[in-house]
This record gives structure tokens, sequence and C-alpha cells, in this order.
């Protein structure tokens, strides 16, 4: 029997609704759409969260890492709750779908599984995780990490721009600094955990298909390399005889973007931040900081190309005579999502008669975290106007969203049943 074909389809003008109303919590001094952790309007945007749960017949709370919880209880039986959700901040200049049709497709599915009288054995429980993007701080996934594996002591003490340290930025929010040093969430607390987000990339909608199994999730290392050369005057110091830090930089950036072209699968580098601590226009730079990441879902790769990167930058700067550091952090490994994730949501859509493909996701998300908890997996919809993401022309259509959520609630179904 299946099951899925019982459940109430997601209804898009309510999605449309849903998704307008949030888009109105904007930082108008900023591009796009957006809406940082840490800051307003997000603190603003995540009561309306909460409210939209409570009105969708959740349980709201909150977890002492700040990630919003709605529980849809099951008839109690089984241990362990299902989990769906996604973030609803965004990056600067970011648009209207990353992260936010996982939390608001999630609270859909809700709707739809009460409105069709279906009551799991399991909790249901929709999350919305706090600050999922790259924070000022250099690192992502804050909710999601914090639930499953606690934020290290060293991520506290970093500082941003201000010179103000997470902890203290932390403490604005009401998120306990002392309280978050392991994982938040109990161990075993999680049954399966299903992530609904937008392809962020053309691939489904060149392929006009509506649905992707997500296979893998991409592993990131970020580096941040310290070049120091030599100050002097830029009119007077011969070419020959210069210790020039932004030409070392400069090679850097061409040396690290070689490598992700000459990536054989998926493998994609890119610098994001050069910084020149002297800027004057007749001064020799002496010290600059660039800030690059690489990612693909083949770690050994990933890995190779670690190591050349760090090679070519000590030879670059080597050239130049110039000294640098370099600092690698892992911000996440490669996560292969759980096969029998993928297959429930597989057997579901084959049941629907909805067209699909396994897709790897070069994008992070707070999937990668819960991987460590409970068996993973995500659901991808396509991303239109060419798969542009990270900016303010991100697009999805509403009935794709909507598809998305017929997947997701027949997946939580299905689950519920293993
Ligand atoms: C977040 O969206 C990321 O992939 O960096
Ligand atoms: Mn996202
Ligand atoms: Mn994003
Ligand atoms: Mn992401």
């Amino acid at each position: 029997m299946n099951r899925s074909r019982n459940l109430a389809a997601a209804q898009i003008d309510r999605l449309t609704a849903d998704l307008h109303a949030l888009a109105e919590f904007v930082d108008a001094s900023m591009p796009g759409w957006t809406r940082r952790a840490l800051a307003e309007p997000y603190r603003e945007s995540r009561s309306w969260v909460a409210a939209l749960m409570k009105s969708a017949g959740l349980e709201v709370s909150r977890d002492k890492a700040g990630n919003i919880l709605g529980r849809l209880p099951g008839q109690g039986s089984r241990p362990g709750a299902l989990v769906t959700g996604s973030h609803t901040d965004s990056v600067v200049g970011g648009g209207r779908f990353d992260g936010i049709c996982g939390v608001l497709g999630a609270i859909e599915a809700a709707r739809c599984l009460q409105e069709s009288g279906v009551q799991l054995v399991h909790d249901l429980l929709v999350v919305d995780f706090f600050g999922e993007e790259t924070n000022d701080f250099g690192f992502g996934c804050f909710g999601s990490r914090a639930a499953a594996e606690g934020i290290p002591e060293s991520f506290l003490d970093r500082r941003d721009q201000d010179d103000v340290p997470l902890h203290e930025r932390l403490a604005v929010d009401g998120i306990d600094p002392g309280e978050i040093g392991t994982p938040v969430w109990v161990p075993g607390t999680v049954k399966a955990f299903v992530e609904l987000h937008v392809e962020q990339g053309p691939t489904l909608a060149e392929q006009n298909l509506p649905i992707g199994v997500v296979t893998a999730i991409t592993g990131i290392e970020r580096l941040i390399a310290r070049f120091l050369g030599r100050a002097d005057h830029a009119g007077t110091r011969a070419m020959t005889d210069r210790r020039d830090a932004m030409v070392a930089a400069a090679q850097a950036v061409l040396a690290i973007q070689r490598t992700g072209c000459e990536a054989p699968v998926h493998g994609v580098a890119t610098t994001t931040k050069v910084e020149n601590a002297n800027p004057s226009p007749n001064v020799v730079a002496s010290r600059v900081t660039l800030q690059s990441e690489l990612r693909s879902i083949d770690a050994s790769w990933l890995h190779g190309a670690r190591r050349r990167v760090s090679e070519q930058i000590l030879e670059a700067a080597q050239a130049c005579g110039v000294d640098v550091e370099v600092d690698w952090s892992t911000d996440n490994e490669v996560v292969p999502t759980d096969l029998v994730v993928q297959d429930t949501t597989a057997g579901v859509l084959d049941g629907l008669g909805i067209p699909w493909m396994p897709i790897p996701s070069g994008a992070t998300h707070d999937a990668v975290h819960m991987a460590t908890l409970a068996p993973a997996g995500m659901i991808f919809i396509p991303s239109r106007n060419g798969g542009i993401s990270h900016s303010p022309d991100e697009w999805t259509d509403a009935q794709d969203i909507a598809t998305g959520v017929d997947a997701l609630a027949a997946t939580l179904v299905a689950l519920d049943r293993t």
C-alpha cells in the first residue's frame, strides 16, 4: 500500500503567503533579502516563525542553541522524533528561498499531515535552525552544529570585524555559551532527519525534473593565508628589489582558482576576501590576508587539493621574497546521505509518479550535522533563473515548492513505518 496517496496535497496559496510574509523581514541597509543571524531583523522574524508553527498546531519551544522547534506529537509508542527543517537566515544580499523553503515547507508538511488525519507513530519535529549561513566568525551551521556536536570553545573565542568575541554576541541572543560546548540535543532523540532545500544550481531545471534526491553533501576546507612582505616606497623601489605581499597573494588567488578548474568531477575553489593592512596608493604592500575555500564531494580530491594549494602558495610567496602563514580549517567533511532515507524518498516519488534524479550538493546544509545524530537525507527542488543562488535573483516556483512538500510529507510518513 502506498500511504502517501492518502496525504492532503500542499496548498500553494498558503505557502506563497508564508513566503511573502517572511520576505518582509529584511535589513533595508543591505542588498537583496538580507537576514543575518545575531542581528535584526532575524530575531524579529523568528518570533514570526514561532507564531506560524503555533498556528500550524505545533508545540513550540526554543533549545539552548537558539533553534526553534515545533513538535507534532505522535502516538508516543516509538522513541526518537522524525525531524525536518532548515534555516531562515541568509547571506548578505541573499534571496527568498535558500533554507526558507525547508522551514516553511516543513510547517506546510505538518499542516498536510494533520489535515489528512494522519497521526505518526513518532513525534514530528519541525526545526528552524539558528544561523546556518557562514557567520562573521568563519563557520556555518551554528544551530545544527550545536545540536549535534556542540560548539568548540576555540570557535566561541573567535572575534568578528569589530573585535567582539562570539560568546559575547551570543549572550545578546539569549544563548549561554557555557551550555553549548557539548551536543545540545540528547543522542537517541532523533530517528531520522530530512531537509527540503532549493538546489542552488541549474541541474534540475535543465533536466526538467521537479525533484532531486541528494546523494552526498560537499566537504569544505577553508583557508586564511597571511603574507608578510616589506613596506617600501612605490615610486622609488625597483621592481626587481621588492617584497610585495600583494603580488604573492594575487598569485595565490590564481593558483587556488586553477586547482578548482583542474578538478575531475566536482571540485570548486573560491577566494572571497583579500585585505591589505596598508592600502595606501604609494606603499608597496607588506601585509596582505586572503580568505578562500575548496569544496568537493570527493574527499580524496579535497584533501589532495588542500595540500597542493598550500605548496603553491608557499612557492608563490618564496618567489616574491614574502613570508606566508597558511591556516586551514575544515568547515565540514564530505557527508554521504543515508541510503535508507534516499531509497525511501525515491520509493515514495515513484509511487506518486513524480520524476526525480539523484544529485550531489555543492552547498552545505544543516543535514551535515544532523547526519551525526541520525540517518539524514535531503530533497532538492529546482532553482530557476539559471540556478543562481546566494543572490537576490534566486527563484523557485511555488508549484515546485509544493511538489517538494508533498515529497517531504510522503517521505516522513514512509520513514515513520520503518
Ligand atoms: C551555505 O549555504 C553554504 O553552502 O556555504
Ligand atoms: Mn541553505
Ligand atoms: Mn546558503
Ligand atoms: Mn547552505
